[in-house]
């Protein structure tokens, strides 16, 4: 589903600053995998996730997602790939918060043009699968860390994308929600989505079925249950 082949990402700041982010990224992810990176801070993590959720096309090497050529295409065909194929969630839940939970799980159907009755039919379906049911007329304020986390979950399945991309989503949550949130996530993996999770906390990446250790731009490890890969 993913591969990359020896894929290189560098920052040009200015003509004699530049950062390499990523080098030597000899990478494959099949679908239904759940990815856990790790790595120390500035290792390159966010770059990865950048470049797989087709964010970033400012790359050397190859980059091919469902056997397309990521490189090669346009910005707006990138866009399309990237709206159907990965959902997100991030550290800071990213909610509007003007916006109740119902409003903000509603926000990618109406850029997809999903009709109205549509819509209330899929916020509801999502809403019950993360137990918010009761919270869709909240706002973001009116919700617990671990509670507006599952809206932003909901907003990112109600497209019903393959890959669930997932930076730090623990990182704004205590011990045990943070726990929860990634059981949610290893059961959405057993129901068929593929999961990329970064994540500092190597107790949550052993929830996962494959570990890859990022240094200095580089994969050091990448190990699968069962054996290295
Ligand atoms: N937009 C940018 N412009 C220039 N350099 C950048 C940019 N984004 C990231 N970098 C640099 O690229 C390297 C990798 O950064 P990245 O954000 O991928 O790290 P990370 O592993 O996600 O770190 P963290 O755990 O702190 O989120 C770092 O050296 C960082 O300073
Ligand atoms: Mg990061």
């Amino acid at each position: 589903m993913i591969e990359l082949k020896n894929l290189k990402k560098e920052y040009v700041l200015s003509k004699n600053n530049k950062v390499l982010a990523l080098q030597n990224i000899n990478l494959t992810i099949d679908e239904g995998e759940f990815v856990a990176i790790v790595g120390k801070s500035g290792s390159g993590k966010s770059t990865l996730l950048n470049v797989i959720s087709c964010l970033d096309k400012e790359f050397s090497g190859e980059y091919f997602f469902e056997g397309e050529n990521i490189r090669k295409k346009r910005k707006n065909e990138l866009a399309k790939i990237r709206n159907r194929s990965f959902g997100f969630i991030f550290q800071n839940f990213n909610l509007l918060q003007k916006l109740t939970a119902y409003e903000n799980i509603e926000i990618p159907l109406i850029y997809k043009k999903v009709p109205r009755r549509k819509r209330k039919e899929l916020i509801e379906k999502y809403a019950e699968k993360l137990q918010i049911k009761d919270r869709l007329q909240h706002k973001p304020n009116e919700l617990s860390g671990g509670q507006q986390q599952r809206v932003a979950i909901a907003r990112a399945l109600v497209t019903n994308p393959k890959v669930i991309m997932a930076d730090e989503p623990t990182g704004a949550l205590d011990e045990a929600t943070g726990i929860q949130i990634v059981e949610i996530l290893k059961e959405l993996n057993q129901e068929g989505k593929t999961i990329l999770l970064i994540t500092h906390d190597s107790d949550l990446a052993k929830m996962a079925n494959r570990k890859i250790v990022l240094s200095d731009g580089m994969i050091i490890q990448d190990e699968k249950e069962g054996g290295n890969v």
